[in-house]
């Protein structure tokens, strides 16, 4: 078996070789995730939109992730598992940020988490990384951010705005991040980003001058077909092969063609005939 990937290989891999991050929600897709060889994989937010049908990730609770970073946590042996810490879970106060990450650690069995945002959050950050628990930045569309950006939208796309998309990028790796996550960046910026940051910037709608890249599992298998990211690659349409077989369990079901003699238990001919 392959060594464990650590939060220090994936920082030292920069300029060595691209790194490739899936997020996963349960042991099944923790287990495929894995088999994949991936560097990393990530117990995304996103759980509240592609696996609870909430419109955005604001409402999904520490509970509710630590319920999902353990299956996986369980599944994977060799990728690193990241755990996302959702929404007002780590902003008020280092205190509550230092006892929550340690709660994904220790219950949720995460080896690294990841936060939004920068400025507010540096000193979080940095008590994390104090107390062992290495971090992963997340900057440009910080989807916890929803209501302030106005929308899902595409960030940095002023001078002004870049430039403050790379000095947080600086300002994360001083802090201590091991890697940063670019999300919805104009191709250039995350260029010059990751030119300038010294950690792996992790992109997903940041083009390919990023370190690595990520996605959400959902999107790259096409199972959530409600809404497609325009930066999101469909690898397979399993949605399609998924309502196929469902409709063909139910019109079997209905045609009494299913379950065949193949899908049932017999009996001694003797001991039926004693019930009549
Ligand atoms: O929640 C998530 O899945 C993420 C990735 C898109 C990076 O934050």
């Amino acid at each position: 078996m392959d060594k464990p990937v650590t939060a220090p290989m994936i920082k030292q891999a920069k300029g060595q070789r691209r790194l490739s991050m899936l997020t996963a929600y349960d042991y099944p897709f923790g287990l495929l995730a894995d088999k994949s060889g991936v560097d990393m994989i990530l117990i995304g937010d996103s759980l509240a939109m592609v696996v609870l049908g909430h419109e955005d990730t604001l409402s999904v609770t520490l509970d509710e992730m630590i319920h999902h970073c353990k299956p996986v946590s369980r599944a994977v042996t060799r990728a690193l598992v990241i755990g996302d810490m959702p929404f007002m879970s780590y902003e008020p106060s280092v205190e509550l940020a230092l006892i929550n990450a340690g709660r994904m650690v220790r219950e949720g069995g995460v080896r690294a988490v990841k936060l939004e945002g920068a400025g507010l959050v540096l000193p979080q950050v940095e008590a994390m990384v104090q107390a062992g628990i290495p971090v992963q930045g997340h900057i440009g569309l910080t989807p916890q951010r929803v209501a302030q950006l106005g929308g899902f939208k595409v960030q940095g796309k002023t001078a002004e705005a870049a430039k403050k998309l790379v000095d947080e990028s600086l300002a994360l790796a001083e802090a201590g991040c091991f890697s940063i996550v670019l999300e919805a960046i104009p191709a250039p910026i995350a260029e010059k980003i990751t030119e300038a940051c010294p950690v792996p910037t992790i992109g997903i709608g940041a083009g390919v001058g990023c370190d690595g890249q990520v996605l959400v599992i959902h999107d790259i298998l096409g199972l959530y077909d409600q809404f497609l990211p325009k930066f999101a690659k469909q690898y397979a349409k399993l949605s399609e092969n998924i309502g196929d077989a469902l409709t063909r369990f139910r019109e079997e079901v209905e045609q009494g063609s299913f379950p065949g003699p193949e899908h049932s238990f017999s009996m001694d001919e003797d001991e039926l005939k004693k019930l009549y």
